[in-house]
């Protein structure tokens, strides 16, 4: 499964930063860094209330965007809660499902996971799929385990021609926001992995054309060494992304 013609995708997700104002600016900054460095696509999965403004600010740029979030339902009685169509109406391409911090502070389950996955795929979006180990798990020596019942049941009922609307990020939990990198072994160690369960799944040429992206602490001084790797296609980007030099430099590494 050795194939370098998978197109990475480099995503920020901004997680609760960023007010529509700060955003706007902030995209015009990003696109004088970006412009021109057409080698991968570059998402910004920005805060619910932001999109309308990222959405403008990106209009007829490189930079596409992404949702943190998406309801399972078509509509209802869901107060809060935003549906794909919503999303895509509004302009959005992409949505990042089933983040740690989601599965961590609000409930999300593979159950939910699933059920995100296959309402932004009928929608049209480009799924994220996060999923990774604990670091309890890790040190357990079950990280493949975990991994790749995470993966098997976020794609349940999902078909081999859904999988290029949805991509992969391994995002090991310990390396979130702390500033410890997996190493670029062990990140595509797991990445390899899921691979293969995609492969065993919808089989290899599936497999060979699903992007997986790492996150956890990518930035400007590691993502070259990581995006080198072979089963490694983008980055999931957290920190980094809301400094437009920093996130810039990413996106070079990805070229
Ligand atoms: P950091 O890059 O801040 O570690 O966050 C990674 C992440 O959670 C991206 O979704």
């Amino acid at each position: 499964m050795s194939s370098r013609k998978r197109r990475p995708v480099i995503a920020g997700n901004w997680k609760m930063n960023m007010t529509p104002s700060q955003a706007k600016e902030f995209i015009s900054e990003l696109y004088d860094k970006v412009k021109g460095k057409r080698g991968c696509d570059i998402v910004v999965c920005v805060p619910a209330i932001d999109i309308p403004a990222v959405v403008k600010a990106c209009a007829g740029k490189s930079i596409k965007v992404g949702a943190q979030n998406v309801h399972f339902e078509k509509s209802g009685a869901y107060t809060g809660e935003i549906s794909a169509d919503m999303l895509t109406d509004a302009g959005v391409k992409y949505v990042v499902i089933g983040h740690s911090e989601r599965r961590q502070y609000f409930g999300e389950t593979d159950d939910t996971v699933n059920k995100r996955t296959k309402a932004a795929v009928a929608a049209g979006l480009t799924a994220i799929v996060c999923v990774g180990e604990v670091l309890a798990e890790r040190e357990a020596g079950i990280t493949s385990e975990v991994v790749s019942r995470q993966v098997k049941l976020a794609l349940l009922g999902l078909a081999a021609e859904d999988m290029s609307k949805i991509i992969i990020a391994y995002e090991p939990v310990w390396a979130i926001g702390t500033g410890k990198t997996a190493t670029a072994e062990q990140a595509e160690e797991v990445c390899a992995l899921i691979r293969n369960v995609i492969a065993e799944k919808y089989g290899k040429q599936t497999a060979k054309e699903t992007i997986v992206q790492y996150g956890g602490s990518m930035n400007a001084k590691n993502a070259a060494e990581l995006l080198a790797m072979e089963n490694i296609d983008g980055g999931l980007i957290g920190g980094a992304s809301l400094k437009a030099a920093d996130f810039s430099v990413i996106v070079e590494a990805a070229q």
